[in-house]
């Protein structure tokens, strides 16, 4: 396409001829990826997109146009990489693509068995009961606007004396970030947000953990199952914790890869129901009233 522009004439010809490359490239990109690696697609192609810009700043002999856009490619490739290492992905798998992934079907029903469900006063009673906390947010968090309840909720129990933090996983949400932004915009100090690595022990040591609007990265499953779409993907080990309190709307529905999770099915997990900021105001309200 660049050399098309460049020559200053019309190549028709050779412009469908890389617009079809492309989509074939596309394809075997996209087919080899299970719902939770999309991450590692969209930042392989924020990379490649830089790079068809650098490409074209050199056929036009615009360095500005080449230097940016090697910026872009290189900042998408040092992205890839850092989303490789954290799902357990290869690289190279990820750049040559072309292995289908299994579909997941929708409404393939799994009987995890029973789930037990808490209400807002019995998870601030439990609150009140622990001295440590760690709290996993996932893209639920986001969907329901409760950062701004969730950092007052934190700051109650860091005044009680209670050791309280965060556990973001590397693709939490929909955008690398997401939840740390989220968290900062609501003033959430940054020392108590941790990374998956360096948390990911401490859930042994924790009372309650709690997992608000998160699903395939706290998925059970991904460690337990070899069969499992996500098997590999390393996942915040919340029911280490002595207690897990999982907010999330219904029993019914899945995370964004689709996947059952046995997590939410788990003896000590209780689930909250409902939309988070809804169940996350009702749980401070009470917090607020027991302390
Ligand atoms: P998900 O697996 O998508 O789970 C979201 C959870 O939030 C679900 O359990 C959902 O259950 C709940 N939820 C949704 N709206 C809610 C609301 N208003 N109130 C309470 N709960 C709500 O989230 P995750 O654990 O953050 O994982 C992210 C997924 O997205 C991964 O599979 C990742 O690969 C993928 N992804 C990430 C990115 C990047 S770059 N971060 C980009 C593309 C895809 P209910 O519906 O029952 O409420």
């Amino acid at each position: 396409g660049a050399l098309a522009v460049s020559q200053g004439v019309t190549m028709a010809p050779a412009l469908a001829a890389s617009g079809a490359l492309s989509a074939v490239l596309g394809y075997f990109l996209v087919s080899s990826i299970g719902g939770a690696d999309m991450p590692v697609v969209i930042t392989v192609l924020n990379s490649y997109s830089g790079w068809a810009l650098a490409a074209e700043g050199a056929l036009l002999k615009d360095p500005t146009l080449a230097s940016v856009g090697a910026l872009i490619g290189f900042s998408g490739a040092i992205l890839t990489k850092i989303m490789c290492d954290a799902m357990n992905r290869d690289v190279v798998e990820v750049v040559l693509g072309g292995k289908a992934a299994e579909p997941v079907v929708e409404g393939d029903v799994v009987d995890l068995g029973p789930h037990r469900e808490i209400d807002a006063a019995g998870a601030a009673a439990a609150l009140v009961a622990a001295n440590s906390v760690l709290i996993v947010p996932g893209y639920g968090l986001a969907v329901a606007k409760a950062q701004y309840v969730v950092a007052e909720l934190v700051d109650e129990l860091r005044k009680a004396g209670k050791k309280v933090g965060f556990g973001i996983h590397p693709v939490a949400g929909r955008m690398p970030g997401q939840l740390n932004v989220l968290l900062a915009e609501a003033g959430v100090p940054y020392d108590i947000v941790y990374e998956l690595e360096e948390c990911n022990d401490d859930f042994a040591d924790t009372d309650v953990s709690i997992v608000l609007g998160a699903s395939d990265t706290v998925n059970s499953g991904a460690l337990d199952d070899p069969n499992s779409p996500i098997a590999g993907m390393p996942v915040l080990r919340v029911w280490d914790a002595e207690t897990t309190i999982a907010f999330k709307r219904s029993m019914g529905s899945t995370g964004y890869a689709g996947v059952a999770n046995p997590t939410f099915y788990k003896e000590n997990t209780q689930m909250l129901l409902g939309d988070a900021k809804d169940t996350a105001s009702a749980l401070l309200e009470s917090l607020r009233a027991q302390l």
